[in-house]
Protein backbone atom coordinates (compact mmCIF):
# COMPACT_ATOMS: atom_id res chain seq x y z
CA UNK A 1 0.00 0.00 0.00
CA UNK A 2 1.29 3.18 -0.74
CA UNK A 3 2.64 4.78 2.18
CA UNK A 4 1.43 8.91 3.52
CA UNK A 5 3.96 11.06 3.53
CA UNK A 6 3.77 14.74 5.50
CA UNK A 7 5.70 17.77 4.94
CA UNK A 8 5.12 21.11 7.22
CA UNK A 9 6.39 23.83 5.12
CA UNK A 10 5.60 27.73 5.12
CA UNK A 11 7.12 27.95 1.72
CA UNK A 12 7.20 31.62 1.17
CA UNK A 13 10.06 32.49 -0.63
CA UNK A 14 10.24 28.61 -2.38
CA UNK A 15 14.07 27.84 -2.68
CA UNK A 16 16.04 24.73 -3.64
CA UNK A 17 16.05 23.37 -0.59
CA UNK A 18 12.40 23.39 -0.56
CA UNK A 19 13.07 21.67 -3.53
CA UNK A 20 15.32 18.80 -1.99
CA UNK A 21 13.10 18.15 0.92
CA UNK A 22 9.90 17.48 -1.46
CA UNK A 23 11.84 15.11 -4.02
CA UNK A 24 13.27 13.19 -0.76
CA UNK A 25 9.32 12.84 0.65
CA UNK A 26 7.79 11.36 -3.00
CA UNK A 27 10.40 8.63 -2.58
CA UNK A 28 9.18 7.49 -0.01
CA UNK A 29 5.30 7.78 -0.64
CA UNK A 30 2.16 10.22 -1.25
CA UNK A 31 2.80 13.53 -0.27
CA UNK A 32 0.57 16.02 1.56
CA UNK A 33 1.91 19.30 2.70
CA UNK A 34 0.70 21.03 5.48
CA UNK A 35 1.12 24.36 4.53
CA UNK A 36 1.39 26.97 7.41
CA UNK A 37 -1.26 29.95 7.69
CA UNK A 38 -0.57 33.16 7.64
CA UNK A 39 -1.27 33.12 11.52
CA UNK A 40 0.56 30.27 12.44
CA UNK A 41 3.48 31.25 10.53
CA UNK A 42 3.18 35.15 12.05
CA UNK A 43 3.39 33.11 15.77
CA UNK A 44 7.43 32.28 15.56
CA UNK A 45 8.71 34.92 12.98
CA UNK A 46 7.57 37.57 10.51
CA UNK A 47 4.25 37.80 8.61
CA UNK A 48 4.84 36.03 5.27
CA UNK A 49 5.71 37.82 2.42
CA UNK A 50 2.80 35.85 -0.01
CA UNK A 51 -0.94 35.10 1.40
CA UNK A 52 -1.92 32.06 2.52
CA UNK A 53 -3.91 31.30 -1.02
CA UNK A 54 -0.98 32.24 -3.44
CA UNK A 55 1.65 29.81 -1.51
CA UNK A 56 -0.73 27.51 -1.69
CA UNK A 57 -1.02 28.28 -6.15
CA UNK A 58 2.62 27.28 -5.68
CA UNK A 59 3.21 24.61 -3.89
CA UNK A 60 0.21 22.37 -5.71
CA UNK A 61 2.07 22.92 -8.99
CA UNK A 62 5.39 21.09 -7.66
CA UNK A 63 6.17 18.07 -8.64
CA UNK A 64 4.49 15.21 -6.52
CA UNK A 65 2.72 16.84 -4.27
CA UNK A 66 -0.57 15.20 -4.02
CA UNK A 67 -2.85 17.40 -1.48
CA UNK A 68 -1.85 20.74 0.16
CA UNK A 69 -3.71 21.32 3.20
CA UNK A 70 -3.57 24.09 6.56
CA UNK A 71 -1.38 23.86 9.34
CA UNK A 72 -2.83 26.20 11.59
CA UNK A 73 -0.18 26.05 14.19
CA UNK A 74 3.17 25.24 14.64
CA UNK A 75 2.94 22.36 16.28
CA UNK A 76 2.51 19.15 13.77
CA UNK A 77 0.28 17.65 16.10
CA UNK A 78 -3.01 18.21 15.37
CA UNK A 79 -2.83 17.56 11.19
CA UNK A 80 -0.51 14.50 12.10
CA UNK A 81 -3.35 12.90 14.51
CA UNK A 82 -5.89 13.51 11.69
CA UNK A 83 -3.71 12.46 8.73
CA UNK A 84 -2.31 9.58 10.77
CA UNK A 85 0.88 9.52 8.20
CA UNK A 86 3.94 6.88 7.99
CA UNK A 87 6.52 9.47 7.55
CA UNK A 88 7.19 13.31 8.14
CA UNK A 89 9.82 15.10 6.34
CA UNK A 90 11.45 17.44 7.14
CA UNK A 91 14.92 19.30 7.19
CA UNK A 92 17.47 18.53 9.88
CA UNK A 93 17.71 22.41 10.57
CA UNK A 94 15.41 22.09 13.39
CA UNK A 95 17.05 20.08 15.98
CA UNK A 96 18.12 23.07 17.55
CA UNK A 97 16.39 26.25 18.14
CA UNK A 98 12.70 27.33 18.11
CA UNK A 99 11.56 24.31 16.38
CA UNK A 100 13.16 21.69 18.89
CA UNK A 101 10.20 21.01 20.86
CA UNK A 102 7.78 21.02 17.98
CA UNK A 103 10.21 18.54 16.51
CA UNK A 104 10.13 16.32 19.78
CA UNK A 105 6.00 16.33 19.75
CA UNK A 106 5.93 15.39 15.87
CA UNK A 107 8.52 12.10 16.89
CA UNK A 108 6.30 11.39 19.94
CA UNK A 109 3.18 11.61 18.06
CA UNK A 110 4.58 9.66 15.19
CA UNK A 111 5.43 7.31 17.84
CA UNK A 112 1.89 5.85 18.27
CA UNK A 113 1.24 4.34 15.22
CA UNK A 114 4.87 3.67 14.33
CA UNK A 115 5.53 6.21 12.09
CA UNK A 116 8.84 7.93 11.07
CA UNK A 117 10.74 11.25 11.09
CA UNK A 118 13.27 11.27 7.93
CA UNK A 119 15.14 14.42 8.04
CA UNK A 120 16.86 15.83 5.44
CA UNK A 121 20.48 17.10 5.51
CA UNK A 122 20.30 21.03 5.39
CA UNK A 123 20.79 22.45 1.75
CA UNK A 124 23.66 24.80 2.19
CA UNK A 125 24.14 28.68 0.90
CA UNK A 126 20.38 29.37 0.29
CA UNK A 127 18.03 29.47 3.20
CA UNK A 128 14.48 31.77 3.39
CA UNK A 129 16.71 33.85 5.83
CA UNK A 130 19.52 34.77 3.99
CA UNK A 131 16.72 35.32 0.94
CA UNK A 132 14.69 37.50 3.20
CA UNK A 133 17.78 39.31 4.33
CA UNK A 134 18.60 40.28 0.42
CA UNK A 135 14.99 41.40 -0.28
CA UNK A 136 15.39 43.79 2.79
CA UNK A 137 17.97 45.32 1.09
CA UNK A 138 16.10 46.03 -2.10
CA UNK A 139 13.77 47.49 0.11
CA UNK A 140 9.86 48.01 -0.53
CA UNK A 141 7.63 49.83 -1.87
CA UNK A 142 4.85 52.02 -0.90
CA UNK A 143 1.95 49.86 -1.62
CA UNK A 144 3.44 47.00 -0.06
CA UNK A 145 4.14 48.81 2.74
CA UNK A 146 0.98 50.24 3.29
CA UNK A 147 -0.58 46.97 3.34
CA UNK A 148 1.32 45.02 5.64
CA UNK A 149 -0.23 46.33 8.90
CA UNK A 150 -3.72 45.27 7.89
CA UNK A 151 -1.99 41.66 6.91
CA UNK A 152 -0.34 41.59 10.32
CA UNK A 153 -3.54 42.52 12.10
CA UNK A 154 -5.07 39.70 10.44
CA UNK A 155 -1.91 37.45 11.23
CA UNK A 156 -1.08 37.77 14.66
CA UNK A 157 -2.97 38.50 18.02
CA UNK A 158 -1.22 41.70 19.10
CA UNK A 159 1.78 44.56 16.98
CA UNK A 160 4.44 46.45 18.58
CA UNK A 161 5.00 49.77 17.65
CA UNK A 162 7.95 52.13 18.81
CA UNK A 163 8.62 55.44 18.00
CA UNK A 164 10.80 57.01 15.46
CA UNK A 165 12.46 60.42 14.80
CA UNK A 166 15.01 59.82 12.30
CA UNK A 167 16.31 57.58 9.95
CA UNK A 168 18.74 55.90 13.14
CA UNK A 169 15.89 55.38 15.21
CA UNK A 170 14.18 53.36 11.86
CA UNK A 171 16.69 50.94 11.25
CA UNK A 172 16.70 50.16 15.02
CA UNK A 173 12.83 49.22 14.78
CA UNK A 174 13.75 47.35 11.34
CA UNK A 175 16.94 45.67 12.70
CA UNK A 176 16.43 44.79 16.55
CA UNK A 177 15.75 41.38 17.24
CA UNK A 178 15.60 38.95 20.27
CA UNK A 179 15.54 34.76 20.48
CA UNK A 180 12.74 34.19 22.72
CA UNK A 181 11.20 30.97 23.70
CA UNK A 182 8.29 31.75 21.52
CA UNK A 183 10.47 32.40 18.45
CA UNK A 184 12.29 35.29 17.50
CA UNK A 185 10.70 38.53 18.88
CA UNK A 186 10.77 41.94 16.83
CA UNK A 187 9.06 45.19 16.39
CA UNK A 188 5.83 44.88 14.07
CA UNK A 189 6.30 48.65 12.82
CA UNK A 190 7.19 52.14 13.77
CA UNK A 191 5.53 55.26 15.31
CA UNK A 192 5.55 58.33 14.01
CA UNK A 193 5.65 60.47 17.16
CA UNK A 194 4.80 63.81 16.84
CA UNK A 195 6.49 64.20 20.56
CA UNK A 196 9.33 63.03 19.52
CA UNK A 197 9.63 64.22 16.29
CA UNK A 198 9.12 67.79 17.74
CA UNK A 199 11.88 66.95 20.52
CA UNK A 200 14.16 66.07 17.68
CA UNK A 201 13.54 69.12 16.11
CA UNK A 202 13.99 71.27 19.35
CA UNK A 203 10.45 72.30 19.60
CA UNK A 204 7.41 71.96 21.48
CA UNK A 205 4.63 69.05 20.79
CA UNK A 206 2.46 71.63 19.90
CA UNK A 207 1.69 71.04 16.16
CA UNK A 208 4.86 73.56 16.10
CA UNK A 209 6.85 71.55 13.28
CA UNK A 210 4.51 71.70 10.29
CA UNK A 211 3.57 68.70 8.43
CA UNK A 212 5.71 69.12 5.80
CA UNK A 213 8.68 68.54 7.95
CA UNK A 214 7.04 65.90 9.34
CA UNK A 215 7.01 64.16 6.35
CA UNK A 216 10.52 65.32 5.99
CA UNK A 217 11.08 62.86 8.57
CA UNK A 218 8.95 60.06 7.36
CA UNK A 219 10.81 60.14 4.28
CA UNK A 220 13.77 59.64 6.06
CA UNK A 221 12.96 56.72 7.75
CA UNK A 222 11.13 55.55 4.89
CA UNK A 223 13.83 55.20 2.59
CA UNK A 224 16.05 53.06 4.73
CA UNK A 225 13.05 50.54 6.12
CA UNK A 226 10.49 48.62 5.40
CA UNK A 227 8.19 47.94 8.32
CA UNK A 228 4.57 49.53 8.28
CA UNK A 229 4.27 53.05 9.87
CA UNK A 230 1.76 54.63 12.27
CA UNK A 231 1.61 58.29 11.63
CA UNK A 232 0.83 60.26 14.63
CA UNK A 233 -1.61 63.07 13.22
CA UNK A 234 -1.78 65.17 16.09
CA UNK A 235 -5.31 66.59 15.84
CA UNK A 236 -5.43 66.13 12.37
CA UNK A 237 -5.66 70.12 12.25
CA UNK A 238 -8.49 71.58 10.31
CA UNK A 239 -10.48 69.24 8.37
CA UNK A 240 -10.36 71.35 4.99
CA UNK A 241 -6.31 70.87 5.76
CA UNK A 242 -6.81 66.63 7.02
CA UNK A 243 -7.65 65.40 3.88
CA UNK A 244 -4.44 66.60 2.01
CA UNK A 245 -2.74 65.14 4.64
CA UNK A 246 -4.37 61.49 4.18
CA UNK A 247 -3.28 61.68 0.83
CA UNK A 248 -0.07 62.37 1.45
CA UNK A 249 0.65 59.79 4.09
CA UNK A 250 -0.85 57.61 1.73
CA UNK A 251 1.06 58.12 -1.28
CA UNK A 252 4.01 57.39 1.10
CA UNK A 253 2.86 54.42 2.05
CA UNK A 254 2.26 55.10 5.61
CA UNK A 255 -0.49 52.70 7.06
CA UNK A 256 -2.23 54.33 9.47
CA UNK A 257 -2.73 58.15 10.50
CA UNK A 258 -4.24 58.32 14.36
CA UNK A 259 -6.23 61.28 15.28
CA UNK A 260 -7.13 62.60 18.65
CA UNK A 261 -9.73 64.26 19.86
CA UNK A 262 -8.90 67.84 20.76
CA UNK A 263 -8.88 71.33 19.61
CA UNK A 264 -7.44 74.50 19.55
CA UNK A 265 -3.47 74.69 20.43
CA UNK A 266 -2.90 71.06 20.97
CA UNK A 267 -0.52 70.08 24.08
CA UNK A 268 0.78 66.66 25.01
CA UNK A 269 -1.61 64.39 26.77
CA UNK A 270 0.82 63.51 29.00
CA UNK A 271 0.07 66.91 30.83
CA UNK A 272 -3.29 65.93 31.23
CA UNK A 273 -5.50 68.36 33.17
CA UNK A 274 -2.52 70.31 34.15
CA UNK A 275 -2.62 72.46 31.00
CA UNK A 276 -5.59 73.74 28.97
CA UNK A 277 -6.67 71.45 26.80
CA UNK A 278 -10.04 71.18 24.74
CA UNK A 279 -11.75 68.02 23.55
CA UNK A 280 -13.39 68.37 20.43
CA UNK A 281 -16.97 67.60 19.92
CA UNK A 282 -18.11 64.33 18.73
CA UNK A 283 -19.87 65.74 15.67
CA UNK A 284 -17.46 67.77 14.63
CA UNK A 285 -14.56 64.84 14.72
CA UNK A 286 -16.74 62.16 13.12
CA UNK A 287 -17.14 65.03 10.44
CA UNK A 288 -13.24 65.32 10.63
CA UNK A 289 -13.01 61.24 10.07
CA UNK A 290 -15.97 60.98 7.63
CA UNK A 291 -13.47 63.55 5.69
CA UNK A 292 -10.50 61.75 5.87
CA UNK A 293 -12.32 58.54 4.69
CA UNK A 294 -13.58 59.91 1.91
CA UNK A 295 -10.20 61.42 0.97
CA UNK A 296 -8.48 57.91 0.48
CA UNK A 297 -7.85 56.42 -2.34
CA UNK A 298 -7.23 52.63 -1.30
CA UNK A 299 -8.97 50.39 0.62
CA UNK A 300 -5.85 49.33 2.76
CA UNK A 301 -5.17 52.80 4.60
CA UNK A 302 -6.64 53.28 8.33
CA UNK A 303 -7.56 56.33 10.03
CA UNK A 304 -7.75 55.36 13.94
CA UNK A 305 -9.52 57.80 16.47
CA UNK A 306 -7.66 58.43 19.62
CA UNK A 307 -10.14 59.40 22.64
CA UNK A 308 -8.42 62.20 25.11
CA UNK A 309 -11.22 61.41 27.57
CA UNK A 310 -9.04 59.38 30.15
CA UNK A 311 -6.42 62.14 29.91
CA UNK A 312 -9.41 64.98 30.35
CA UNK A 313 -10.74 63.35 33.35
CA UNK A 314 -14.61 62.78 31.26
CA UNK A 315 -14.42 58.93 32.38
CA UNK A 316 -15.40 55.83 30.58
CA UNK A 317 -18.80 56.74 29.73
CA UNK A 318 -17.71 59.40 27.90
CA UNK A 319 -15.04 57.37 26.31
CA UNK A 320 -17.03 54.91 25.34
CA UNK A 321 -19.56 57.01 23.79
CA UNK A 322 -17.10 58.37 21.86
CA UNK A 323 -15.72 55.14 20.48
CA UNK A 324 -19.01 54.11 19.21
CA UNK A 325 -19.68 57.07 17.35
CA UNK A 326 -15.97 57.37 15.77
CA UNK A 327 -16.24 53.85 14.74
CA UNK A 328 -19.80 54.42 13.59
CA UNK A 329 -18.10 57.42 11.65
CA UNK A 330 -15.82 54.85 9.70
CA UNK A 331 -12.87 55.06 11.42
CA UNK A 332 -10.61 51.76 11.41
CA UNK A 333 -9.96 51.66 15.07
CA UNK A 334 -9.67 53.76 18.35
CA UNK A 335 -6.64 54.61 20.54
CA UNK A 336 -7.83 54.80 24.22
CA UNK A 337 -5.38 56.97 26.40
CA UNK A 338 -4.44 57.52 29.71
CA UNK A 339 -1.90 58.69 32.06
CA UNK A 340 -2.44 56.65 34.92
CA UNK A 341 0.35 54.79 36.65
CA UNK A 342 -1.98 52.04 36.90
CA UNK A 343 -3.35 50.10 34.18
CA UNK A 344 -6.71 49.49 35.92
CA UNK A 345 -8.47 52.07 33.46
CA UNK A 346 -7.01 50.54 30.64
CA UNK A 347 -8.49 47.38 31.71
CA UNK A 348 -11.74 48.84 32.12
CA UNK A 349 -11.95 50.29 28.98
CA UNK A 350 -11.24 47.54 27.51
CA UNK A 351 -13.93 45.43 29.10
CA UNK A 352 -16.39 47.45 27.97
CA UNK A 353 -14.96 48.19 24.57
CA UNK A 354 -14.97 44.29 23.82
CA UNK A 355 -19.27 44.72 23.98
CA UNK A 356 -19.20 47.10 21.16
CA UNK A 357 -21.61 45.87 18.04
CA UNK A 358 -18.78 47.49 16.03
CA UNK A 359 -15.56 47.09 17.37
CA UNK A 360 -12.48 47.35 15.02
CA UNK A 361 -8.41 47.61 16.05
CA UNK A 362 -8.27 48.62 19.48
CA UNK A 363 -4.93 50.56 20.15
CA UNK A 364 -2.94 51.55 23.82
CA UNK A 365 -0.20 53.31 24.52
CA UNK A 366 1.39 52.49 27.99
CA UNK A 367 3.52 55.31 28.86
CA UNK A 368 2.74 55.86 32.19
CA UNK A 369 1.28 52.53 33.22
CA UNK A 370 4.60 51.18 31.94
CA UNK A 371 4.59 47.82 33.97
CA UNK A 372 1.87 46.17 32.23
CA UNK A 373 2.53 43.24 30.10
CA UNK A 374 2.30 42.90 25.83
CA UNK A 375 0.00 39.53 27.52
CA UNK A 376 -2.02 41.09 29.81
CA UNK A 377 -3.41 43.62 26.85
CA UNK A 378 -3.80 41.16 24.58
CA UNK A 379 -5.59 38.72 26.56
CA UNK A 380 -8.06 42.40 27.47
CA UNK A 381 -8.53 42.68 23.47
CA UNK A 382 -5.75 45.22 22.50
CA UNK A 383 -4.32 44.81 18.75
CA UNK A 384 -1.29 47.26 19.02
CA UNK A 385 0.77 48.42 21.76
CA UNK A 386 2.68 52.07 20.98
CA UNK A 387 5.73 51.98 22.97
CA UNK A 388 5.72 55.74 21.68
CA UNK A 389 8.87 57.57 23.22
CA UNK A 390 11.25 54.91 24.30
CA UNK A 391 14.09 55.45 22.00
CA UNK A 392 14.28 59.05 22.18
CA UNK A 393 13.94 59.41 26.33
CA UNK A 394 17.03 56.84 26.09
CA UNK A 395 18.91 59.11 23.44
CA UNK A 396 18.81 62.08 25.12
CA UNK A 397 20.29 61.05 29.08
CA UNK A 398 22.97 59.29 27.17
CA UNK A 399 23.90 61.72 25.05
CA UNK A 400 23.87 64.21 28.07
CA UNK A 401 26.20 62.48 30.28
CA UNK A 402 28.81 62.02 27.61
CA UNK A 403 28.56 65.94 26.85
CA UNK A 404 29.26 66.93 30.75
CA UNK A 405 32.08 64.00 30.70
CA UNK A 406 33.77 65.73 28.27
CA UNK A 407 33.65 68.98 30.09
CA UNK A 408 34.58 67.42 33.43
CA UNK A 409 37.91 65.80 32.06
CA UNK A 410 38.52 68.31 29.59
CA UNK A 411 39.24 64.87 27.22
CA UNK A 412 36.72 62.14 25.86
CA UNK A 413 38.41 59.24 27.26
CA UNK A 414 36.45 58.78 30.41
CA UNK A 415 33.58 58.38 28.22
CA UNK A 416 34.66 56.05 25.42
CA UNK A 417 33.61 52.34 27.72
CA UNK A 418 30.13 53.88 27.09
CA UNK A 419 30.29 54.79 23.67
CA UNK A 420 29.93 52.55 20.67
CA UNK A 421 33.87 52.34 19.29
CA UNK A 422 34.87 54.41 16.05
CA UNK A 423 35.36 51.37 14.03
CA UNK A 424 31.58 49.88 14.60
CA UNK A 425 30.32 53.37 14.13
CA UNK A 426 32.29 53.55 10.91
CA UNK A 427 30.64 49.84 9.85
CA UNK A 428 26.72 50.54 11.51
CA UNK A 429 25.88 51.38 8.23
CA UNK A 430 26.91 49.30 5.19
CA UNK A 431 28.16 50.94 2.11
CA UNK A 432 30.85 53.47 3.89
CA UNK A 433 33.78 51.95 2.54
C1 LIG B 1 3.28 61.04 20.82
O1 LIG B 1 4.12 60.15 20.88
O2 LIG B 1 3.51 62.13 20.30
C2 LIG B 1 1.92 60.82 21.34
C3 LIG B 1 1.73 59.90 22.45
O3 LIG B 1 1.01 61.48 20.89
S1 LIG B 1 1.77 60.81 23.89
O4 LIG B 1 3.00 61.56 23.94
O5 LIG B 1 1.67 59.87 24.98
O6 LIG B 1 0.62 61.72 23.90
MG1 LIG C 1 1.64 63.09 19.69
Amino acid sequence: MTKVVYVGMSADLVHPGHLNILKEAVKLGDVTVGLLTDEAIAAYKRVPFMEFEQRKQVIENIKGVKNVIAQTTLDYVPNLESIKPDFVVHGDDWRDGVQKKTRQRVIDCLAQWQGELVEVPYTKGISSSSLQAAMKEIGTTPEVRLKSLKRMLAAKPILRFLDIHNALSGLIIENTKVASEEGIQEFDGMWGSSLTDSTAKGKPDIEAVDVSSRMSTLNEVLEVTTKPIIYDGDTGGKTEHFVFTVKTLERLGVSAVIIEDKTGLKKNSLFGTEVAQTQDSIDNFSQKIRAGKNAQATDDFMIIARIESLILGQGIDDAMERAEAFLNAGADGIMIHSREKSPQEIFDFCERYKTLRNKKTLVVVPSSFNTVYESELRERGVNIVIYANQLLRSAYPAMTSTAKSILQHGRSSEVDAQMMPIKQILELIPGGK
